[in-house]
């Protein structure tokens, strides 16, 4: 059974995000080997014995806008065995993603943005692109919105989740918080009147977390190259960190809901079997 067709009314769903893949051999931030990382993470989500029925790629898919990267990235990501669906992040370039993905059949042909909906499972899966070209914050305007009204009222029953590179919502962290989300309200205002969207997802910051936002549940990956620190007490960005990259899982069980799990990538020594505890 292709992975896209669903297992009965059960959906799993993987997100990578923020991978600033580079092809030149340099290593990003002098430390990071972009190229290692997503292949890391493309054969650590390959390791599961199912594989997911999609894979969201939420954005920032590489470090420079330059048609060699999309082409790497491109041959990278087709050894996925799941179908997948990039959306643009800040580091990204719209006419070049378009150059490179649009045979994939989800992208939208003609129009400045790229939005669209994969509805080939129970859950409903709506990309949207917040990339402002030349700045690191993110909107979402009133043309986005509009298209994004509509599409949810094609199918107001459907449970639905969102994906997109940039985080409409704060965070408490206030390095990361520096870049305000343009149109947050709009949306709010949207997703509010559309309970059918059950789940928000969203990269970027390069740091796990969750938030209640608009009546529904929202979060953010994890990075699969680096991290950014959870830095409470500080207003300065004080670097990045070298914690472990990951990817979330969302499983979607009609009898449940959604459910996210958070899958770490790396050698974690595999599984260990249970043994008893020696009698001291
Ligand atoms: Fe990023
Ligand atoms: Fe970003």
């Amino acid at each position: 059974m292709h992975p896209s067709s669903g297992r009965g009314d059960r959906m799993i769903i993987a997100q990578i995000s923020d991978m600033h893949l580079r092809d030149d051999g340099i290593l990003l931030k002098q430390k990071i080997d972009t190229e290692v990382a997503l292949e890391n993470a493309i054969g650590h989500i390959n390791s599961w014995e199912t594989p997911p029925n999609a894979i969201l790629v939420t954005g920032d898919l590489v470090q420079r806008t330059k048609r060699q990267n999309y082409a790497n990235l491109r041959k990278k990501l087709d050894q996925l065995r799941s179908p997948y669906y990039v959306i643009p992040g800040n580091h990204d370039n719209r006419t070049l993603i378009r150059e490179h993905f649009s045979d994939l059949g989800y992208l939208p042909e003609s129009g400045t943005f790229l939005q669209y909906s994969v509805d080939t499972g129970p859950l409903r899966l709506i990309g949207l692109d917040t990339m402002i070209p030349g700045e690191n914050k993110g909107e979402i305007c009133g043309k986005r919105c509009e298209w994004l009204q509509n599409i949810l009222h094609e199918k107001p029953d459907q449970p639905t989740l969102i994906f997109m590179h940039h985080p409409p919502f704060k965070t408490g962290v206030n390095f990361l918080d520096r870049h305000q989300f343009q149109g947050s309200e709009l949306l709010a205002n949207i997703i509010e009147q559309n309970p059918q969207v059950i789940r928000i997802v969203c990269g970027h910051l390069h740091r796990q977390l969750q938030v209640s936002w608009a009546g529904t549940i929202a979060s953010v990956s994890p990075s699969i190259a680096f991290q950014l620190p959870m830095a409470l007490e500080t207003d300065a960005d004080r670097g990045f960190s070298l914690e472990p990259p990951a990817c979330p899982v969302y499983i979607w069980q009609p009898d449940i809901g959604l459910i996210a799990h958070m899958s770490l990538i790396g050698d974690f020594g595999g599984l260990q079997p249970f043994v008893s505890d020696p009698i001291v």
